[in-house]
């Protein structure tokens, strides 16, 4: 891959976890052919001291690697200011050097790894001071969040459209790097056994459960602004959603994928007003303890006013209105500081219609198919076979497959793959703007609701499973989330 890649915030958090890491596992497997990389920050630094903190990430995130020198000389740094035109000058001047000393093509990178304030701004200025004036292609990856409901995320779309076309725009949903989601399409597409089944007739229920045990951290000041609605449910949650929901796509090109998770996107039936917290349930949570460490609640964390009404949980029951899936809830919830780190999707099948066996004094199980995104990576089926040397009792079965060998838990390889998805200019696994709009429109019903009320938070103990209304929303239905523990 031939491409001069500017970071955007090259001093950050995102950098020098994901990025750097991420960009020399390409660079070790021989992916990167001919590149260079600016970094681009406020801070003055020095190229050496940049290269330094490069190498100081990898080794990091990686530990001891071979060519790190070789690596990092392809890094430069330029200090910069995103709100001066006279930066901007001075940096297409300098990529203009790099790109023919190392004969880039005139291909360019723009990676916005920084607050969202600055994503207009700084595109408005990559068009009017001339950096995206290329022989080459010319590519945008954002990262989100995309607005704070759908019309800044318009008004963010209208400033970075001036810039770049649709199809230049790589907005990162990082979930779609993990190697699982990136399986649910071949699970469901590439099994006769799966995809006859896969609709109301014989699915009673979709789980999806994003937990996590870590709190706000550093970041209560975004966080404020955010909850788990916008943080996760809006972008990470309603993907997997589209992904296990969509219609097989005609082909697998990017157009043809994206266009089947919007037709989903705009199958979503909307919840408004009262509805909202019948489908919903908020949490914020207090203190407890995880993994034998006694921790804070949410509103003591720094930065978090004390009375907020931020919600660090969300669970809800999404309905698709089309013929495939009418009828069938897809749950789904997520937050921090809950009992352990997963995710998994669970797909319930409904009951056969008559029940011959039993197991130990109680009916039979339901036939699971569990995919395990995170931490473990793979698929279970749980299906019911008979008890050895018992009469006529059944038991669960489970057949499980583990992708062994890679444990993709915040590690660099989502982005890895994202980055070099980017290099080679495919977007299929990056949100286009409709799927953006549409989930905007439907998280900022929920939003409306809940911000002209407050509720009484916290109402869930940290090392907990989120407050007790998330039981019963699907209690009510008649039926009980699938442990993921
Ligand atoms: C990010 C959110 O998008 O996803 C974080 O902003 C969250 O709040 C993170 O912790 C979870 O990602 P992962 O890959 O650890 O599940």
């Amino acid at each position: 891959m031939t491409s001069l890649i500017m970071i955007f915030g090259a001093t950050g958090d995102l950098a020098k976890r994901k990025l750097f890491p991420s960009l020399y596992r390409l660079f070790s497997k021989n992916k990167l052919d001919k590149f260079a990389v600016i970094g681009v920050a406020r801070r003055p630094l020095s190229n050496d001291e940049f290269q330094q903190s490069v190498k100081d990430s990898v080794l990091s995130a990686l530990g001891n690697k071979d060519n790190l020198d070789e690596f990092v000389s392809h890094f430069y740094y330029q200090s910069h200011d995103v709100a001066d035109s006279n930066s901007y000058v001075s940096l297409k001047k300098f990529a203009d050097e790099i790109d023919t000393n190392y004969k880039l093509e005139g291909n360019r990178i723009f990676y916005l790894a920084m607050a969202p304030e600055f994503f207009g701004p700084i595109a408005l200025h990559l068009k009017s001071d001339g950096l995206t004036d290329v022989t080459g292609y010319k590519r945008l990856v954002i990262e989100k969040p995309f607005g704070h409901d759908l019309a800044s995320a318009k008004e963010l779309n209208k400033q970075i459209r001036t810039a770049f076309s649709e199809e230049e725009v790589y907005r990162i949903d990082h979930y779609l790097g993990k190697e699982m989601v990136r399986n649910i399409e071949v699970i469901r597409f590439a099994n006769a056994i799966f995809e006859p089944l896969w609709n109301n007739r014989y699915i009673s229920n979709i789980q999806i459960t994003s937990s996590e045990t870590l709190g706000v951290e550093e970041r209560g000041r975004y966080y404020e602004s955010s909850g788990a609605l916008r943080d996760m449910l809006q972008n990470h949650m309603m993907q997997m959603v589209a992904l296990l929901a969509m219609e097989p796509p005609i082909k697998l090109t990017t157009d043809e994928i994206r266009s089947e998770k919007v037709r989903v996107f705009r199958a979503l039936r909307t919840v408004d007003g009262e509805e909202v917290n019948q489908f919903f349930v908020r949490g914020q949570y207090g203190e407890g303890t995880i993994e034998d460490e006694q921790v804070p609640k949410y509103r003591d964390e720094p930065m978090v006013d004390k009375e907020s009404n931020t919600e660090t949980f969300v669970a809800g029951k999404i309905m698709i209105d089309n013929f495939r899936w009418a009828g069938v809830p897809f749950y789904i919830r997520t937050g921090k500081r809950m009992t352990t780190k997963s995710t998994k999707i669970v797909i319930q099948f409904k009951d056969i219609p008559m029940n011959l066996y039993y197991q130990t004094e109680k009916m039979l199980n339901p036939n699971l198919l569990v995919i395990h995104i995170q931490p473990e990576e793979g698929i279970t089926l749980h299906l019911n076979a008979k008890k050895a040397g018992g009469h006529l009792d059944a038991q669960t079965v489970k057949l499980s497959f583990a992708n062994t060998g890679i444990h993709a838990m915040n590690t660099p390889e989502g982005y890895e793959k994202l980055l070099f998805d980017c290099m080679r200019g495919d977007a299929t696994n990056f949100t286009h703007w409709d799927e953006v709009a549409y989930s905007w429109a439907f998280v900022d019903k929920i939003s409306e609701v809940w911000e002209k009320t407050k509720e009484s938070f916290p109402n869930y103990q940290s090392g907990t499973m989120g407050p007790k209304e998330t039981d019963e929303l699907l209690e009510k239905d008649g039926y009980f989330w699938w442990p993921v523990t």
